[in-house]
């Protein structure tokens, strides 16, 4: 078993990989925490395939797990599904000393993890992530949150798991679009902190990176990816300054999805987008020499990330990037590569670059969408 100790100024938060611990949950808090009553979040996909698991573990060591299965999908993590749970948890007798686990995406994850972290002034927090994107990023760092009607994860806070178990048995039931959209994360780290772990993916071709979902490799680099972000998340907690790098590709991509009212990309999908359009801003403000960029661009483009829908228009798109909460004053911030592993902050580019990447994007035609 895998163990990667992410340690903040408050918190230890380990991080345990290997495939079929989540049916030693229960074993693996009984390490820490004492058996008590368990608020088991999850949504109806993930509880089919993985809920009874999960729960008999905590079962099998005394805990007394209250399953919540919520329908799923972004539209659940609101203040109104953080209300029921706390309605949930004090009506089955929930307390200061009872936890929370959270199984599933990021979308579970982040609302399970809002609720603990606000439940009784917080209560543990066990992340199980049952998504590629999760297990490398929403699990992992401590960012919790719900969405507001005019933003996305608005209201939430920095929040450190008491524990999270990855188990990357689970992504054997996960849809090839989810795990496309996940990779764009993976890769992302390649991009910003890490040149060999960008080599190594530039070195499947096409089909094999995929493939990756059933290969033994994949435990190497879901472990490099949970060490990098723990790299971050360890000396810049709070995102004061050197974490905002995670942000690659996130400026444009929480516009898209804003644009789109959420309901056309996957996360994973808009950032890729993002990530190929900041590298395109980086190009024509030459922060980047051309080659290194189109090797970014064409690992990317290998994640065959959506088209835009016929409606979406520059002026949408403009307007939800006005709206981005990483802004300072009026000042957009973009995450640019200046090469193959490093990115650094960029501040207010030209109004007339920015829209240029996102003509490029809107220029392609709906049916250059593959597969
Ligand atoms: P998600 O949680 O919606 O999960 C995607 C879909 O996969 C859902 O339908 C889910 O039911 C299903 N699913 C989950 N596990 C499965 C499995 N093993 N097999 C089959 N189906 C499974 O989406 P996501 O991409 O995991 O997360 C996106 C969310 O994460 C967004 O809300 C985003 O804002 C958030 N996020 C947070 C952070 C952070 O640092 N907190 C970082 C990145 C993204
Ligand atoms: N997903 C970006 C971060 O955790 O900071």
């Amino acid at each position: 078993m895998l163990k990667i100790e992410l340690a903040t100024t408050q918190n230890k938060s380990p991080v345990y990989l290997h495939p079929g611990i989540l049916k030693l949950t229960g074993q693996m808090l009984k390490r820490s925490f004492t058996p008590c009553p368990v608020l088991l979040v999850t949504d109806k996909n993930t509880w089919r395939y993985y809920g009874e698991i999960c729960k008999r573990s905590l079962l099998e060591e005394n805990y007394l797990p209250f399953v919540a299965v919520l329908e799923g999908g972004e539209k659940v993590k609101t203040l109104q599904s953080a209300y029921k749970l706390y309605g949930f948890a004090l009506r089955k007798g929930l307390d200061r000393k009872s936890l929370v686990v959270a199984l599933g995406g990021g979308v579970i994850g982040d609302l399970a993890g809002f609720v603990a972290s606000t439940y009784m002034r917080g209560i543990p927090l066990v992340q199980v992530p049952t998504t590629l994107l999760a297990m490398v990023d929403s699990s992992v760092g401590g960012k919790v949150a719900v969405n507001h009607p005019l933003g996305k994860n608005i209201i939430g806070s920095f929040y450190q798991p008491a524990r999270v178990l990855i188990d990357p048995g689970t992504l054997k039931t996960l849809p090839h679009r989810e795990f496309s959209a996940g990779l764009a994360e993976l890769i992302k780290y390649g991009i910003i902190m890490d040149r060999n772990f960008f080599l190594q993916f530039e070195r499947l071709s096409n089909n094999k990176l995929i493939k990756l979902k059933n290969d033994q490799r994949l435990l190497k680099f879901l472990a490099k990816a949970v060490l990098l972000k723990g790299k971050v998340v360890t000396l810049d907690e709070k995102e004061e300054g050197l974490r905002k790098i995670l942000n690659f590709g996130h400026t444009f991509a929480h516009a898209l999805e804003a644009a789109t009212s959420y309901t056309y990309y996957l996360h994973g999908e808009a950032v890729a987008l993002g990530m190929i359009a900041a590298t395109r801003l980086a190009t024509r403000l030459k922060m980047i020499e051309e080659e290194a960029a189109g090797r970014i661009l064409t690992l990317l483009s290998c994640l065959n990330p959506p088209p835009p829908p016929p409606d979406l228009t520059m002026g949408s798109v403009l307007d939800a990037l006005q709206a981005d909460k990483k802004k300072e004053g009026k000042e957009l911030i973009f995450i640019l590569p200046i090469t193959i592993g490093r990115a650094v902050t960029y501040m207010a580019p030209p109004v007339e670059d920015v829209t240029a990447v996102i003509n490029e994007y809107l220029s392609i035609p709906l049916k250059a969408r593959k597969g």
